[in-house]
Order: structure tokens, then sequence, then C-alpha cells
């Protein structure tokens, strides 16, 4: 271990609350559930969690619509079960951060219900309301899941800004009461004992006023780049004064921001000393199994970030995206392929993510339409598949129907034959995926140094002090260096990576 604050090289591990373990027989994860599995966290070796919103919400957005920040919903359990998961969760060296969403509320949230009650009410300006145009909304901005980002306020004949669903309403930041609250709703937490905050849509908190119009590319990107009337001047000082508010805290108190823009430059102006410490880097969420590729996108991130004096955040899956064997080619060349990433998540320095089910090496499940719950496959009549397939909870047992995740009946269907890639499975085959994350998160190095090596076409090798970590992305077969084969992602790799796999050696010894 260094003396450098804990984030800064810190294994992060997503939960996705409703889908990672049941207590109570109703089909969807909760709090308590989480408490129960924490010996498995920790014997994982993660450093920190990352719990989804566990809030008071109608869950239209699975918890991404919060109708009360300072509370639990019944749902995932009570605020005594949240201190007791802390509790539990430092005692065993495990630092929990949570998700904080501060673009929207749910338009059950008192303040939005006040809005719409009563146009003179005070809480009407926390909100986007705004004079249509011509009949129809005051600009032609979209929602991220579909349709206009507008909806008509039929008794004042204004519309309000929802960039999500209908029943995610944007807060206007420009207001200071939103600011005031938010203060509060921080230091609500911090006070609990939480090690940080995952900020949702950080870059999207202000708008420009003038609502100037904006042309969404087709196909929609998964980068927000073009979101020019987001990502406003005013998100810095936002930014400083939350950084205060965790600085007032003792044990490193931290922010990571998901920007979901390309610009690394954009991202850095984010991660300053005095504003937020990590953001996420999506480029590895989206792009394609090529080392080339990887390679300037990794250098991009280093480089830019590291004039900022940020640490990097790798993530390579989330509750979000596809599941990566699925994105890297499905069966056994997307599983071989996931694996090699385990390596290079975990060889690469800085903050590494990785999300619930990675570690099994789960694929996209496909749900059928029938059952599927996100709001993008609903709002877009199918045309987007949405976010269900990575979302399915997880297999904890060999055990048909339920894997052990619920008494009851899971909020989504899980198939036959995920018992295979159960946990339980896994934890009795040394060379199973699990078994591999478990000893990367072990012997990963924490240190910043890291150097390229040059390389053939189509691999990637750096060194990390005395470590060196190879990828064989599509090269014929790859020598090892002279020293300590510390860890392959396939058994039977001794001298020669072959394409698809990835290795850790120690320089010096042999
Ligand atoms: C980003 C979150 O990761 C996603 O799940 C959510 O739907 C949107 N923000 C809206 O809060
Ligand atoms: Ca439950």
């Amino acid at each position: 271990m260094t003396d450098q604050p804990w984030w800064r090289c810190a294994a992060f591990y997503q939960i996705y609350v409703r889908s990672f373990q049941d207590s109570n027989g109703d089909g969807i994860g909760d709090l308590e559930g989480i408490r129960s599995r924490l010996p498995y966290l920790q014997a994982l070796g993660v450093d920190a969690l990352w719990l989804t919103p566990f809030y008071p919400s109608p869950q239209v957005d699975h918890g991404y619509d919060v109708a009360d920040y300072t509370d639990v919903d019944p749902l995932f359990g009570t605020l005594t079960d949240f201190d007791e998961l802390v509790a539990d969760a430092h005692e065993r060296g495990i630092k929990v951060t949570i998700d904080i969403v501060p673009n929207h509320t749910s338009d059950q949230h008192p303040w939005f219900r006040n809005a719409i009650a009563d146009a003179s009410h005070p809480d009407r300006k926390r909100y986007m309301f705004r004079p249509g145009r011509n009949g129809g909304p005051p600009n032609g901005w979209t929602s991220a899941f579909g349709g206009p980002a507008w909806t008509l306020d039929e008794r004042t004949g204004e519309y309000y800004l929802h960039f999500f669903t209908r029943e995610q309403p944007d807060l206007d930041w420009h207001h200071a009461s939103v600011q005031e609250s938010f203060d509060e709703i921080l230091r609500f937490w911090l006070d609990r004992g939480v090690d940080g905050f995952r900020i949702d849509v950080a870059h999207a908190l202000f708008k420009d006023q003038d609502l100037p119009e904006m042309v969404e590319p087709t196909p929609r990107r998964p980068f927000g780049d073009w979101l020019s009337a987001l990502m406003q001047p005013e998100l810095h000082p936002l930014y400083r004064r939350w950084r205060r508010i965790a600085d007032e805290y003792s044990g490193d108190r931290m922010y990571v921001s998901e920007i979901t823009v390309e610009n690394q430059d954009t991202i850095a102006s984010y991660v300053a000393s005095d504003q937020l410490h990590l953001s996420f880097d999506f480029t590895l969420l989206h792009e394609q199994w090529d080392a080339a590729k990887m390679r300037v996108t990794i250098d991009r991130v280093l480089t830019t970030l590291g004039v900022a004096g940020a640490p990097a955040t790798w993530v390579f899956e989330n509750h979000d995206v596809t599941r990566l064997p699925t994105r890297y080619g499905g069966g056994e060349l997307g599983r071989r392929r996931a694996r090699a990433v385990a390596l290079l998540l975990f060889g690469l320095p800085g903050a590494a993510f990785a999300y619930q089910g990675q570690e099994l090496g789960l694929e996209e499940i496909d749900v059928p339409d029938d059952k599927r719950e996100d709001p993008i496959f609903h709002r877009t009549g199918g045309a987007r598949k949405g976010r269900d397939g990575c979302r399915v909870p997880l297999p904890w047992t060999t055990e048909p129907p339920t894997f052990g995740f619920s008494a009851g009946e899971p909020w989504l269907p899980m198939p036959e034959d995920l018992g295979l890639l159960s946990v339980e499975e896994q934890e009795r085959d040394p060379d199973s995926t699990l078994s591999l994350f478990r000893s990367a998160l072990r012997l990963r190095p924490r240190h910043d140094r890291f150097a390229w090596r040059d390389s053939p076409r189509g691999t990637m090798i750096f060194d990390r002090g005395d470590l060196t970590c190879l990828v064989n992305v599509d090269a014929s077969e790859l020598e090892l260096p002279d020293g300590e084969l510390l860890l392959a992602s396939e058994p039977g790799i001794t001298t020669t990576l072959p394409p698809n796999t990835a290795a850790w050696v120690r320089k010096g010894t042999t």
C-alpha cells in the first residue's frame, strides 16, 4: 500500500441493488441482501462499493427517479439497514459510496408535486418550466430515452424539461434553493459515514438559459459532446462547493462523476484538485477489441488527466451497457476477451470499476420483450432494447430457478442455465473467471508508475514498476518476457500468449 488517498487506486465494485441479493423473497435485491454478501465481497478483494440508488422512488427508471433523497425505499430496507451495512462494510475494510442523482427528481418528489399543484408555489422555480413556442415545446431538445425532452403542464400551458423520462423532471440548478438543498443532502449521507458519491449525469446540471437548439446526431451517439447547452461553466463553482463539503469530513471522502463525453479535456476540467476527485472514462465501454484503438484511448486518458493531477478511472461494464463478453463477440471468444480485460483493467494505473457479475463473466441476457422493464424499451416502442439484459439478478448457487438470488420470483427472469456461471460453481474452480478476478485484485499494483513498451501490432505491453502487463488482442503468439508469470487470463499459458489473452509477469526472478 502507498500513503496516497485510497480512491486514487481503488478497485470499486458496482452493486445494482435490485439485482444483487434479495433477502425477503419479494424478488428484488435489497440492502440486507448486500450485507449478507459482504464476506463474498471481502474475499473478492474490492476496496469500495458503489450502490445504485436505493432512495424512495416510484422506480420508473429503477431508482434514478428519486422521490426523497434522504431515506431508503421500503423496497430496499430502512435507514437502519443502511447504517448497519456501512458499519459492517467498514469493519471489513470496504468503503461504501452511493449514487447521487442531482439532475432530476421523480415527478413524485414533494417539490415537483407542489410545483404542479400550484404554479405560484416557490418549489416551481426548482424546475425548468418554460413557455411553449409556436404551439409546441420551447425548443427541439430530445430526451436521452427517446422522444421530446419537454412535457406540457396542461393547467398552465407551460412545458417542463426532462432529459430522461417525463417522470424525471430536471431541476433548475440556477436556483439557489436547489443548490442549498443538495448541500444538506450530501451532508446527510456524509454524516452517516458514506465514503463518497457517484454523481449521475454530472455534466448536465445547468442548462444554457437561452435554450439554444442542439442537433442530435443520428444514430444517437453514446457520448454527449454534442450537448452544448449542458456542460455550463457554472458547474465548476458548484463542484468546488461540493468539494469543500466533502473536505469538511475526515477519511478522504470523494466524488466520481458520470460525464458521458469523449473529450478528455472536458473531463479533466472537472477533476481539478479543488473540484471532483474522479471521473469515469467511458471510451472503453464502447470501444471494440482493437489494440491500436484501446492504446490510443488509454494514452489520451492518462496524458490528459495526468496533466490535471487526477488518476484515470477505468470502466468496461456498468448497468447501462451490454455485458462485455457479448460486446466482444459472445461465446468462448467473448469470454476469453473479457477475461483478458480483467488483467488490463486491474493492470492499469488509477481507479478501476467492475460491475456486479463481471467477475463471473456473465453475458448479456436476452430478456423476452414482454418482461422488459427499462423505460428506454417502452419509450422507443421497442426500437431500442434497453438495459435489462445486463441487469438480470446474480446467480449465487447452482440451484434453479433463482440460483440463490431470491426465495420469490426475480424481477427479471433468470435463464435456466445461469447456474453454470454461479458463484458456487466458480468458487470450486481455480480456473474460473471469479478465481481470476480474485487473483488479479490481490496482485494488482497500487502505485502510479506506468510505461509503454514497444510491442508487435495487435498487442499492448506496459510496465508497472516491476510488473509487466501483456495483452495479446489479435496478434499471433506473443512471447512472454523473462520473469515470474504471476497471472494469466487462461490456464495452460507458460511461455507465449495466444490471441485474446493477457498476462502479468514480474521482472527479475524466474
Ligand atoms: C445515468 C444512469 O447510469 C442511468 O441508469 C440513468 O437511467 C440515467 N443516468 C438517468 O438518471
Ligand atoms: Ca427484497
